[in-house]
């Protein structure tokens, strides 16, 4: 993979791993990718200036004051200069400092100060990793865009198990070669409107019905559009995920608001409806908290049926989305009742899968499916939704392409 000609700032931050930037630096400028490295304080205590110098043939900096009292490039030149910003290994504190905008030194006085797409590789303890200010600040970082490449699982040099681990520097130098490679974007100047998540069905001000959908794989598909140039608009139930970079989010809580959200964002080229909408919802909702009399007889609950987004919109004549892809979960005779859905819901495809408890599929990380379309029936193999996500993407950017 060459990267002749590109130019990466990286930021190593104090860190055990720090050692592995040599690595990552060694790779970079194998593949003919220039690089000129920033230290903290902290770095200094675990890999020498001298090494990244030797290695970068670049002066290597530190310190905000000595850049500017030695006239030498600013802060801002810095960081404009380079095509991409890495910060390997990326301490909790960094990250955090990152989230908060915080400006102390040179390394986050960069960060700030950039307009330039920022790669960050974590690397810290499992528990400061799962600690919830860490999970907040990631998800404001991936909500602004900046790239992350691992952690790994793993034992940790404080003998922990789990995530957390620097990812090895040949999937950093991966995840760098993928930024600093131009996609093809076959879905630019495509609108796509992707549903995603549950939805939640008030019985009174204080209870709802609901259901288990996790959201990732709505959300997943509808980062891996706009990754391939959509213009994405996700019409989200109640998750507790970020909002995908780079995707227009509306949230929602009911399914009656989730379908005038999505007739409000027509027209679109493509529809992909991967909400797991509730079928039903209460007719009688209380306005107040309903109360329990002692020895009184539990409310009776009237459902009423909820409109089928998919169906609706599939049957919107001229505003009809060129592709309606929908979803069908169930427990028993997948393919029987997928098929049975595509036609009766007027979908051109089904994305398919089996959610029984022991698959661990709705609210896990994988997902098994089968695209029915058509042509047929199509099995994919077991995935990351991530990956399922990409997938279903470039197969609907196929339809676009002459
Ligand atoms: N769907 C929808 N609006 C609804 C119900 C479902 O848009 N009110 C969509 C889902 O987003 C999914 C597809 O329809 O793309 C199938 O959802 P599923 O829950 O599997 O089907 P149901 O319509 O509930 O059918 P059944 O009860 O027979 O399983």
């Amino acid at each position: 993979m060459s990267l002749d000609g590109r130019k990466v700032l990286l930021i190593v931050t104090g860190g055990i791993a720090a050692y592995k930037s040599l690595e990552l630096v060694r790779l970079l400028r194998k593949s003919g990718c220039g690089v000129t490295a920033v230290m903290t304080a902290a770095a200094a205590q675990f890999v020498t200036p001298l090494a990244l110098q030797a290695l970068t043939e670049n002066k290597v900096y530190s310190d905000l004051f000595s850049l500017n009292d030695e006239s030498e490039m600013g802060h801002i030149q810095l960081s404009r200069a380079a095509d991409l910003i890495v910060v390997a290994p990326a301490t909790a504190n960094t990250l955090a400092k990152m989230a908060a905008g915080l400006a102390d030194d040179l390394a986050s006085t960069l960060l700030l100060a950039t307009d330039k797409p920022v790669l960050v590789a974590p690397a810290m303890n499992v528990r400061m990793w799962l600690h919830p200010a860490s999970v907040q600040n990631m998800a404001v970082l991936a909500a602004r865009g900046v790239a992350v490449a691992g952690p790994d699982d793993g034992v940790m040099a404080c003998n922990e198990f789990g995530p957390g681990r620097l990812a090895e520097p040949a999937a950093i130098f991966a995840a760098i070669a993928a930024l600093l490679t131009p996609q093809p974007r076959p879905l630019a100047g495509r609108h796509v409107l992707v549903t995603s998540g549950p939805t939640h069905e008030p019985i009174d001000p204080v209870r709802y019905i609901a259901n288990r959908s996790s959201g990732r794989q709505g959300h997943a598909i509808a980062a891996a559009l706009a990754a391939l140039g959509a213009r994405v608009t996700l019409v989200s139930g109640p998750v507790a995920l970020p909002d995908p970079a780079g995707v227009q989010t509306m949230h929602v809580e009911t399914a009656a608001e989730m379908l005038a959200a999505c007739v409000a964002a027509l027209p679109a080229d493509v529809g992909v409806f991967a909400a797991a909408v509730a079928d039903w919802r209460v007719d009688n909702a209380g306005s107040q908290k309903l109360k329990k009399s002692p020895g009184g007889a539990p409310p009776q609950l009237a459902l009423t049926q909820n409109p089928d987004i998919l169906a609706t919109i599939a049957a919107a004549g001229p505003q009809r989305p060129r592709l309606v892809v929908g979803f069908a979960a169930e427990t028993h005779d997948v393919r029987r009742y997928a098929a049975e859905k595509r036609q009766r819901k007027g979908c051109d495809w089904i994305i398919a899968n089996d959610v029984s408890p022991g698959t661990g599929i709705m609210g896990g990380a994988e997902n098994e499916v089968l695209l029915v379309s058509a042509d047929g029936i199509e099995a994919w193999p077991r995935l990351g939704k991530d990956e399922v996500a990409r997938r279903l993407a470039a197969r609907i950017a196929t339809t676009f392409t002459p």
